[in-house]
């Protein structure tokens, strides 16, 4: 094997001002588990990192609405958030916070380092300001119509539906989100980031990414051929980091400008908690960076952060920002506030991660927006897991157990039949692993699922109920082979459903082998004759439609008020 790759792969900091909700699974955190899941079972070098983001005005706008201070609401979110992620088996190597104080030093040591080398400068800029509300009405305190696409209600920092960075004074018709008044404007002082003057840097950069996702080469290219424009990180508020300058009181740094640099302080946070060096990861040409977003945040992630990290020097770039489009929930967006989500107690006591991850993966918003339905969540559980993966796993264990004492039969002659079956172990396990190398989820599950029918279509054609009667060494060859496709289906089935993969393991007798099945081997691995077998069980149950008629009225009944 090859020397280890390096990664460090981090999905965006998620407000700690509610709930995530299958919408945000779907766009940063199950494609960047499934990533991070495989690149460990290939033995590389990977760290994961994600936190909350604590700071900036959709905390503290929850904090009017939730009648809280915003530190009380980052204390309240961070634990609910860090529990749903525990559910979906997103395997973080560490989740921290930006509040905590490690963060708000490194934070103000960039802005120190970037304002010393004349990237960060102070200009005074007119901004809105609410006579009302006696305050300037930074990023969502405001709302209008997006000057980009045209979209009602955008907010004041980004547009919701077509993702850009919006400059809010460009917008015609402004309102006070607070009050829905008309804003006057004002002069005030910022600091800007010069994003002017490192574009030639950036687009030097930038220019090696052709093979990034469309949706993320397009957002950017539009931004730098528009010409970078400095663009203020710092914020009239009380609520953030304070801008480490003698004439800067009442001032705190932007949070898009400090967020990002929560992926470092959480390094940091994770490399000394395991007596590692965050510099082998962050100031280490070798590793590759991957940022895990959804569309809304590509700009700070393929312009703004790198622009950061150009100007500090000595840091690595990203070697990638994979974003997903957004992912719907029966045809409208997902909305904690408004109800259109899904109850997560209730739905994980009731299906459990597997199948949810499964669908979401199935479905997720790679090239285009894409949606959660319940009549697709039954399908794909009746006819896919449970029919096809959980039924070719069972008949094999069954039968197994039933008609070899429940132990791997010896092989004796194999058929070519059985020799095919037997290499497409490792040309499957290689071209899944390619797809998830180039981020293509979907394609990667569609090729797992096709190999479960391929099993399915050689147990029927190998007919082992009939051999049985017949040829026994010739039905134990084939049960040999069935045997070894369960160990490669389960051992791939790793980074998408690690609960139910574990569950195979079990029935396998194989839970002390989960850990050692190295990705790269995956056509090797074999259970030797006379292994003996654990229980078999269901691996999949069906979803009636009964249940499925039950989540639909409540979708229904949650949301009357609202559609
Ligand atoms: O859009 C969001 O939810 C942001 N909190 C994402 C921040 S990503 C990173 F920069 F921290
Ligand atoms: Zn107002």
């Amino acid at each position: 094997m090859g020397a280890k790759r390096r990664f460090l792969v981090t999905s965006a900091l998620p407000y700690a001002n509610g709930p995530i909700h299958f919408g945000h699974v779907a766009g940063a955190y199950l494609p960047a588990d499934i990533f991070v899941r495989y690149l460990r079972l290939m033995g590389e070098d990977v760290v994961y990192i994600c936190g909350t983001d604590e700071h900036g005005v959709a905390v503290t706008i929850t904090a009017l609405h939730e009648g809280l201070t915003p530190q009380a609401v980052t204390d309240k979110y961070h634990p609910v958030i860090y529990d749903l992620f525990k559910k979906f088996e997103i395997s973080f190597d560490n989740f921290s916070r930006t509040s905590r104080l490690p963060h708000h030093k490194l934070s103000q040591e960039f802005f120190l380092a970037l304002e010393g080398k004349g990237l960060i400068t102070k200009a005074s800029e007119k901004q809105y300001y609410c006579p009302n509300d006696r305050m300037f009405l930074p990023d969502r305190y405001i709302s209008g119509t997006c000057p980009q696409c045209g979209q009602p209600n955008a907010r004041g920092d980004e547009c919701p539906r077509c993702g850009s960075w919006i400059d809010q004074m460009r917008f015609t018709d402004p309102r006070c989100t607070l009050c829905g008044g008309v804003p006057e404007v004002r002069d005030t002082e910022h600091w800007f980031l010069r994003l002017d003057l490192l574009q030639p840097r950036l687009e030097e950069w930038f220019s090696e990414k052709q093979d990034w996702k469309s949706n993320v080469r397009t957002a950017a290219l539009a931004m730098l051929k528009e010409g970078l424009k400095p663009r203020a990180v710092t914020r009239d508020l009380s609520w953030g980091i304070p801008v480490p300058l003698s004439d800067a009181a009442g001032k705190v740094i932007y949070v898009w400008f400090e967020a990002p640099i929560g992926y470092i302080s959480s390094t940091i946070e994770w490399a000394e908690k395991n007596g590692k060096n965050w510099k082998d990861y962050w100031c280490n040409n070798e590793t590759k960076l991957v940022h895990f977003i959804g569309k809304d945040n590509i700009v700070f992630h393929a312009l703004v952060f790198p622009a950061t990290l150009l100007g500090m020097e000595g840091y690595i770039l990203p070697e990638n920002v994979p974003a997903n489009e957004f992912y719907n929930y029966e045809s409208s967006k997902f909305s904690t506030s408004e109800k259109r989500y899904v109850e997560p107690e209730r739905f994980f006591a009731r299906y459990g991660s597997d199948v949810i991850r499964y669908v979401i993966t199935a479905t997720m918003p790679e090239t285009q927006d894409s949606e959660f339905r319940w009549k697709d969540f039954q399908t794909r559980n009746n006819s896919e897991l449970a029919d096809t993966l959980g039924n070719f796993i069972n008949r094999v264990l069954s039968f197994i157990v039933k008609n070899f004492e429940a132990k791997i039969p010896h092989p004796g002659t194999l058929t070519a039949r059985d020799e095919e079956m037997l290499a497409l172990r490792g040309s499957i396990t290689s071209r899944i692993g390619a797809e998830i190398e180039r981020y293509a989820f979907r394609k990667a599950l569609e090729e797992y699922m096709g190999f479960a029918r391929e099993c399915n279509r050689y147990f029927d054609e190998r007919a082992p109920w009939k051999s049985m009667k017949t040829n026994i060494s010739d039905c134990a060859a084939a049960m040999y082979v069935s045997a070894q496709l369960v160990l490669c289906l389960s051992a791939i089935m790793r980074p998408f459903m690690p609960n139910a993969a574990g569950r195979v393991f079990a029935m396998l007798g194989a839970s002390a082998l989960l850990c050692d099945l190295d990705w790269a081997k995956g056509g090797e691995h074999l259970l030797p004759p006379d292994w003996p077998l654990g229980k078999p069980e269901v691996l999949f149950t069906k979803i009636e439609d009964a249940a499925i008629r039950e989540e639909l009225s409540g979708l229904a009944g949650g949301t009357a008020s609202h559609v």
